[in-house]
């Protein structure tokens, strides 16, 4: 019976992907994400009350001067120190890059 739950799973995400069109990076969907798996630890909205002191905020990465949001993307492909391997799509990491650049605005 696991086959019918991972296909009722992987069923919106596949819907997502058409509706966002492959490969466009998605902010909106990187704010979702980021309020889900990186508020924890980061700072991911300027609404966000509580993070954790010793991580960057994502509004500073995003202001940083020599901010690349490919770059970024690829950096999130690859969990960086302390933090759970997500196991992030590219996709997934370029909705990322894209939020945390708006963040820096
Ligand atoms: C368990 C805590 C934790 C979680 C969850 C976490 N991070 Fe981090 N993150 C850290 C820490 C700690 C650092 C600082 C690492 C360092 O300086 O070595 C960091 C650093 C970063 C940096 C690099 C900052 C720099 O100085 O270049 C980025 C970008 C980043 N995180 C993005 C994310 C994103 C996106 C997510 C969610 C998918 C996420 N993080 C989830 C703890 C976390």
């Amino acid at each position: 019976m696991i086959g019918l739950h991972a296909f009722a799973a992987l069923l919106p995400l596949a819907f997502s992907v058409c509706a966002t069109g492959a490969l466009a990076a998605d902010a909106a969907n990187g704010a979702t994400m980021a309020k889900r798996w990186c508020a924890a630890c980061h700072l991911v909205a300027a609404d966000q009350r509580q993070g954790n002191p010793d991580v960057p905020s994502f509004a500073s990465i995003g202001k940083r001067p020599n901010f690349n949001s490919e770059k970024l993307a690829l950096f999130l492909l690859d969990p960086h120190p302390k933090m759970p391997n997500m196991g992030l799509s590219r996709q997934e990491a370029a909705d990322l890059a894209a939020y945390i650049a708006t963040q820096g605005k």
